[in-house]
């Protein structure tokens, strides 16, 4: 794998500010060298080595964040932002956000608004914050009972990436960035990448730190397509790929499944309804599914939450009048955009794919 050769260092290009990406052996040495006496730490109160970065900051300057799916808010980010005030920010000072993608979302809105923009560094302590959120500049709030409605813009000054941080996370995350790699490789038709990486799902559960060459190609595939689409208006929303009907699965278990562990059934469910459309064949759905399975959380969707199931579907913010905004496949590398009527089909059809798991 030539990628295993890549440098530690990616630089993404943005239309507001150019950054780079830098794989740290130690973070918390990377922060103590970079961070002034003016510069802020938000960081999520679930971490279990928070006490070896924040001894690099003012006690006054740390920001402990609750990091959940239901704190993604605007009114969590408008206690942050009292939080930042009262402890007199100032335009110029630097905040430092260490976490996974639901702090990175929230601390990226607060530093868009704030000012009209404040300085981020971001240190992702999740698989998926390494291997995707980290880069494209999005952030993303919750909106009433509206997954990621609201947000912004605002790429960070600088991502630092320890993977020594991913020791700590449980299976259910780790499994949840895998999803998220899979889907970059599927986009990108690195099929056997991704079966390679999926060969391997039992050690890269237990050695999550071993995972970095595929988190650099994952990077890199989404690098490519955002320097051409950072504002998500073509090329990009094909990595909305397994995202729509995955969505729709996060918010009915009440996020109890994982965000990346919802996309991998997401593709799948993508895949099915390409094949029950034609688009592909039903071996090439079983190719992909066997690479997904591993992934795949054995959640079923009762008779009684159907209803539940297509209203989630039908917020999608990707929706266009009474269709349904999804991207479906032709095969590995060969993902479309395409609206399918909310009808009798596409209920039969998804009903059907839970009749045959
Ligand atoms: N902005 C984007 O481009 C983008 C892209 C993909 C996903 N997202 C968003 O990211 C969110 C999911 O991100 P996530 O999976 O990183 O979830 P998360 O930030 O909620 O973290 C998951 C859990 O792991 C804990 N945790 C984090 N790092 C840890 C570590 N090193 N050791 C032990 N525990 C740790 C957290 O406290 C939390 O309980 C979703 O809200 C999704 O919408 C955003």
């Amino acid at each position: 794998m030539g990628d295993l050769l890549m440098p530690d260092v990616l630089r993404v290009k943005s239309r507001l500010r150019d950054y780079q990406v830098q794989f740290v052996p130690d973070c918390a040495r990377a922060i103590g060298d970079q961070r002034n006496t003016k510069a802020f730490l938000i960081i999520d109160e679930n971490l279990p080595f928070i006490s070896k970065l924040a001894k690099f900051f003012d006690n006054n300057n740390i920001i402990y964040f609750k990091a959940n799916e239901h704190n993604k808010t605007l009114g969590r980010c408008s206690s942050l932002m009292e939080k930042l005030v009262t402890k007199n920010i100032r335009r110029n000072n630097v905040i430092f956000a260490v976490g996974g993608g639901v702090l990175e979302d929230v601390v990226a809105f607060v530093s868009t608004v704030l000012f009209r923009g404040v300085e981020w560094v971001f240190c992702p302590t999740t698989l998926l914050a390494q291997a995707d959120s980290c880069i494209g500049s999005k952030s993303s709030i919750n909106f009433g009972s509206y997954k990621n409605l609201l947000g912004s813009f605002n790429p960070p000054a600088k991502v630092l990436i320890d993977v020594n941080f991913l020791k700590s996370l449980s299976p259910q995350q780790i499994k949840s960035g895998l999803g998220e790699i899979l889907h970059f490789y599927l986009v990108a038709g690195k099929v056997k990448l991704a079966a390679r990486m999926m060969a391997q799902h039992k050690f890269f559960l237990k050695n999550p730190a071993a995972l970095k060459p595929f988190i650099l190609v994952s990077l890199k595939i989404k690098k490519a397509v955002i320097e051409k689409d950072e504002l998500d208006r073509g090329e990009r929303q094909l990595f909305n790929y397994g995202h729509t009907f995955g969505h729709a699965i996060e918010t009915i278990s009440n996020y109890r499944i994982s965000h990346g562990e919802a996309v991998s059934m997401g593709m799948d469910m993508a895949n099915y309804v390409s094949w029950q459309n034609g688009y592909i064949s039903e071996k090439i759905f079983w190719d992909l599914h066997h690479i997904l399975e591993r992934n795949i959380p054995a959640y079923q969707i009762k008779a009684k939450q159907w209803p539940q199931y297509l209203q989630a579907l039908s917020k999608d913010k990707k929706n266009i009048g009474t269709a349904l905004g999804c991207i479906l496949t032709r095969g590995p590398g060969k993902m479309f955009r395409t609206q399918l009527p909310f009808d009798d089909h596409l209920n039969k059809t998804l009903v059907s794919y839970f009749g045959n798991r």
